[in-house]
């Protein structure tokens, strides 16, 4: 059986005639009892013109950044449903419902968005079979990373292109350091095989074979992930690159503003961003290469795979023609 034992939250709120959000009414569900890894759902009855977006919520402090996120995902016409995975449970239940009932604006119009309140802090628990995800695939995003809703449906097709592989804006990669004789975790110029969490679109039936495995070695890496509170995302990658052997797909976005990115302002203080960055960039990097080792060590083998280049949104042929005297690309006009 799975280990998975947190009480959720779930409020629906929706709109009454008179127009003004009232709170309809709030149940509790224990996806434990509520089965969603006895249950696997067959993928031809799920909805595939749409997929539903997962967003991962902890700090109270980016709320406010949090709705602008879940309200651009709310109108992109490629997202069904968004929910809001809260995963600190000594948030007041009272702020949730706060956001629900700001939340339920954008409901009404577009994609309705729903809080469910975590009791754990596990980060597995992102990635856990809901019910209520009723698409074949899922958008997997932190709270602090916005896409413009061009790139949202670019992404959305490329991975209707690719339904087995991971899709995402970020990536990272591994390697093996000749030095220590060992995996790390690392940025790389020219290729990649970890697509982060910080916008990840997979198809949903990952999200049931890394939940839901009991007895068996991803048991064993998701204790991994609650022991280090990280690497989730990695563990992620090693489940579909073991399964398709093949790495991920990079897609280019139009305009992304990444939060959780340091050189943001006001993100962290200046003092910690100079003081603290380099020592804990180098922290993060160093424990993420020791989930690789540990994921590499438990396997018996590393399923990562390298994947090269990236998708951008543009098919424009990319030759030179002399227009007007000059030397252009050849999809550009001569305006005269
Ligand atoms: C809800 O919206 C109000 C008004 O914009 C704002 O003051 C408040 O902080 C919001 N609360 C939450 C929890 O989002």
């Amino acid at each position: 059986m799975n280990k998975f034992r947190a009480k959720v939250i779930f409020t629906l709120i929706i709109i009454s005639s008179s127009n003004l959000p009232r709170l309809v009414f709030s149940l509790r569900l224990n996806p434990h009892n509520s089965n969603s890894c006895d249950n696997k759902v067959d993928p031809q009855t799920l909805q595939s013109d749409q997929m539903t977006v997962v967003i991962n919520g902890y700090s109270e402090r980016r709320i406010p950044l949090l709705q602008s996120i879940a309200a651009r995902y709310s109108a992109s016409a490629s997202v069904s449903t968004i929910l809001i995975i809260w995963c600190n449970p000594s948030t007041p239940s009272q702020t949730l419902s706060e956001l629900s009932y700001n939340l339920s604006i954008y409901s009404t119009i577009n994609a309705p968005i729903f809080i469910i309140h975590e009791s754990s802090q596990s980060l597995n628990s992102r990635f856990y079979p809901r019910e209520s995800i009723d698409t074949r695939a899922v958008l997997i995003c932190d709270d602090d990373v916005e896409l413009d809703s061009k790139s949202i449906n670019f992404a959305f097709n490329i991975w209707k292109s690719n339904p087995d592989r991971l899709i995402g804006f970020f990536a990272r990669s591994h390697a093996y350091d000749l030095n220590i004789k060992s995996w790390i975790y690392t940025i790389s110029e020219d290729k990649y095989s970890i697509i982060l969490t910080k916008a990840m679109i997979m198809k949903s039936e990952y999200l049931w074979e890394y939940s839901c495995g009991s007895g068996t070695v991803i048991e064993e890496l998701r204790k991994i992930v609650d022991a280090v509170k990280n690497c989730e995302d990695i563990l992620m990658n090693f489940l579909v690159a073991d399964k398709v052997n093949a790495g991920p797909v990079l897609v280019g976005a139009e305009r992304v503003r990444d939060w959780g990115d340091a050189r943001n302002e006001g993100v962290v203080g200046k003092e910690e961003r100079e003081a603290g960055l380099s020592s804990r960039r180098r922290d993060h990097r160093k424990r993420r290469g020791e989930c690789i080792r540990e994921f590499h060590r438990i396997l018996g083998r590393m399923p990562l795979r390298y994947s090269y280049g990236k998708v951008v949104n543009s098919v424009g042929e990319q030759g030179l023609c002399e227009k007007g005297g000059k030397l252009l690309f050849c999809d550009q006009q001569v305006l005269k």
